[in-house]
């Protein structure tokens, strides 16, 4: 696996790789991988002809910067990972690759993206997760580029952001990896206990309690239910709803099968972890 660290190490690889006219498929990252990371370049490898991982800590993205520096490192752990992976190469670019001194800022209209759920809770955030994919597609102009489902609304952005800059570039929006206990896979679990983690995983227990409830009461009620069960687990819910995957708006009311996302950002032990379930 090559590891590539500036972008002219980076345009050299693709010019070789290009050259043999293949497809590239690429996952942004910020680092400390785990098995969810993992799901998404084994199935860029299952589909393309080779594959690049970025890692990069993209400080944009942090609202609040105490967060970006406790944000977890382990590049030796990553590249050994990414080895076994079968991924082709990993860019590991520093702030400067990322962000010359004359980067402008792209221009995205988000829509009521920065109003809902994530947006508001992190001023900011998806501005500097649209800088930074802006630079990494533009730089590496992957076939296809791999996001997975936990980030429902990262997801959602970044389609507007290929719709308005990328038209070629095909997006792939993987299912999310799971503990045994279903809790989601993500860098921050590393900061919970076991017992704190066998707490967290009530979030996706409650999460399919309330959709096991489609149709039969109110999504309201439903999700007032999952809340008192949370709260009854000492988990802090920060927001729980309901939206039309569609048009991402919260709604009250069910939505046509396969319509309906219940989204939820909860805090288990001062650690903020969030998850959803599409029916
Ligand atoms: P990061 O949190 O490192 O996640 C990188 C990718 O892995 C994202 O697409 C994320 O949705 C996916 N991912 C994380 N946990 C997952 C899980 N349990 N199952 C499946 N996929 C999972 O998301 C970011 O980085 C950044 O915002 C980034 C897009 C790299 C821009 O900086």
């Amino acid at each position: 696996m090559k590891i590539l660290k500036t972008n002219i190490e980076l345009a050299e690889w693709l010019s070789e790789i290009r050259q043999k006219g293949v497809s590239l498929g690429f996952i942004p990252t910020m680092g400390a991988l785990h098995q969810g990371h993992l799901s998404l370049v084994k199935q860029s490898t299952d589909e393309n002809d080779y594959t690049i991982v970025s890692v990069f800590v993209n400080p944009k993205q942090f609202n609040n910067t105490q967060d970006f520096e406790k944000y977890p490192v382990s590049t030796q752990k990553d590249i050994d990972l990414l080895e076994k992976s079968l991924c082709d190469a990993v860019f590991m670019p520093g702030y400067k690759e990322v962000y010359p001194e004359k980067t402008k800022q792209i221009k995205l209209d988000l829509g009521n993206l920065n109003g809902v759920f994530e947006g508001p809770e992190r001023p900011g955030h998806f501005d500097g997760v649209v800088q930074v994919v802006y630079r990494l597609f533009d730089l590496i102009q992957p076939s296809i580029a791999y996001f997975g489902l936990k980030d429902f609304q990262q997801c959602m952005v970044i389609k507007l952001l290929k719709n308005a800059y990328f038209p070629k570039i095909k997006l792939q929006f993987c299912p999310t990896a799971r503990e045994e206990s279903g809790l989601a896979m993500s860098s921050r679990n590393a900061r919970l206990s076991d017992e704190d983690k066998k707490k967290a995983a009530r979030i996706y227990q409650v999460l399919n309690i309330v959709k096991g409830l489609f149709h039969h009461i109110e999504a309201f009620d439903a999700i007032n239910y999952g809340k008192h069960l949370l709260k009854n687990a000492q988990i802090e819910v920060e927001y729980f709803s309901l939206a039309n995957i569609d048009t991402f708006t919260p709604m009250v009311k069910w939505q046509k099968n396969n319509k309906n996302v219940l989204l939820i950002a909860a805090y288990v032990e001062g650690v903020r972890l969030i998850d959803n379930i599409v029916f």
